[in-house]
């Protein structure tokens, strides 16, 4: 096991929970979408934009390929578990996740997000939607899955350590 990977839907604290890990388990954190961001040179609603969703996916692919390979926590971008071959990359380099956030809950946190453009372009019927369709995958990569419904960041976070402690040593 290499990597740590936060996996979940927009807003399903997967930022909150990877610094918080990562200060507790004192291990790196990196943001997919923020190294990608820095890659790229523009913002994500600019990369979308200006060179389309398919290329932004491609960043993704590209980072899981080609990130270092150190014993860290990434947060991925909600839409890096949907596609197959990620899945199987996040499996086979490191413990996989899921953060399992009511879309209640998530909505609360996103609808206003400008940063976000799949939010931006959504009605909150069409988000619920792809949040039902995205589950399935989450649940098909996921090693650990961890709801979040009712406990603080801090419960969270310390659940997670646990559970990576765990299987670090089985
Ligand atoms: C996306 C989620 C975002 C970001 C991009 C697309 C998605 O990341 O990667 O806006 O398709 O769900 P967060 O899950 O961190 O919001």
């Amino acid at each position: 096991m290499k990597k740590i990977y936060l996996i979940g839907f927009m807003g399903s604290g997967k930022s909150a929970i990877g610094r918080r890990l990562s200060f507790l388990l004192k291990i790196p954190y990196y943001d997919m979408d923020h190294e990608i961001v820095r890659k790229v040179g523009m913002s994500i609603p600019e990369i979308f934009k200006q060179h389309g969703e398919g290329y932004f996916r491609k960043q993704e692919q590209e980072f899981l390929k080609t990130f270092r390979d150190e014993w860290c926590i990434v947060s991925t971008g909600g839409g890096v578990a949907i596609n197959p071959v990620n899945s199987k990359l996040m499996r086979q380099t490191g413990l996989v996740l899921f953060l399992d956030a009511t879309f209640p809950d998530i909505w609360k946190r996103i609808h206003k997000d400008v940063n976000r453009p799949i939010v931006q372009a959504s009605t909150r019927e069409e988000l619920e939607k792809l949040y039902m369709m995205r589950k399935r995958y989450y649940k098909a990569t996921t090693h650990i899955t961890i709801r979040t419904e009712g406990r603080t960041l801090r419960q969270i976070t310390e659940y997670a350590a646990f559970q990576v402690n765990r299987l670090k040593s089985e």
